[in-house]
């Protein structure tokens, strides 16, 4: 892969012309608060020809556009790329390369494209997935992906707790395998952040209370939107919906 990033220079919009490829932004958006953009994401917003979003069942109305709306100019093309919720290998190679056509497509018309995704752009999102599929399709476009403030830097910033200390380890975990898996992580990581928690809540819950950790953690949902959730009461959730956007903060030395 030729990925050709302008990382040190600073951000200039520039005006692309039919000749000349446009350029391919991954942009994190943060956790959800719109004031937790980073100044270059802003910047490259503003000017942007075309905002890709990823859309999928769950998602239906785009979590990613809603935190950065306000910063996208109403000339700006919305294009939505599907992001199935399975785990089917070829299903998603299969969005993934349709999506990177029509991104493809953009670029190859001069027009800027900013992939805009939540939190990160290099955590746990299709960005990454789309970014080389792209450039497999156009080995030499230039490409500036740019990080945004991950949900869990964002928990442990509204918690006012460190996410590990000196010589303390740090795990990240999707929690949606085994969750039995977690027992090995937690003996090793005295601190975890355990993301994609809703499906299998229970079981992981069941977990850290088996293994006398359920007082060390604090669940967290939608942090950042107006009706964000936080309780160290992992047993009240058990029997309600949990929102696709929620994680839990284990710290074995407390909160
Ligand atoms: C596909 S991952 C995206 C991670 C994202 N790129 C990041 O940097 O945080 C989705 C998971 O991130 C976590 N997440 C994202 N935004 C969140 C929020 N505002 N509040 C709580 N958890 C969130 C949840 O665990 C959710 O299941």
């Amino acid at each position: 892969m030729n990925l050709r990033t302008s990382s040190s220079e600073v951000y200039r919009p520039t005006v692309s012309t039919a000749k000349q490829r446009g350029k391919l932004f991954g942009i994190g958006v943060g956790p959800g608060a719109p004031d937790l953009l980073t100044l270059r994401a802003i910047e490259i917003l503003k000017s942007i020809n075309v905002v890709c979003i990823p859309r999928s069942k769950a998602d239906n109305d785009s979590l990613a556009l809603t935190v950065a709306g306000k910063y996208i100019p109403a000339t700006a093309e919305i294009m939505e790329v599907a992001t199935p919720m399975t785990r089917d290998r070829q299903v998603l190679e299969a969005e993934w390369r349709r999506g990177a056509e029509k991104i493809a497509a953009k670029l190859n018309e001069g027009l800027n494209v900013a992939f805009i995704t939540i939190g990160d752009a290099m955590l746990f999102s299709t960005y990454t997935y789309l970014l080389k599929k792209v450039c497999q399709l156009l080995p030499d476009i230039e490409v500036e992906s740019v990080p945004g403030i991950t949900s869990f830097a964002a928990a442990a910033a509204h918690l006012n707790t460190a996410l590990a200390e000196g010589n303390e380890k740090l795990a990240i975990i999707p929690a949606v395998d085994d969750p039995g898996q977690l027992r090995e992580v937690l003996r090793l990581f005295p601190n975890a952040v355990l993301m994609k928690v809703a499906g299998q809540y229970n079981e992981i819950v069941d977990v850290l209370t088996d293994m006398g950790l359920k007082d060390s953690a604090v669940y967290i949902s939608r942090l950042g939107y107006p009706d964000q959730f936080v309780t160290d009461d992992l047993d009240s959730m058990r029997q309600k919906k949990r929102d696709y956007l929620s994680l839990i903060l284990v710290k074995q030395g407390g909160f």
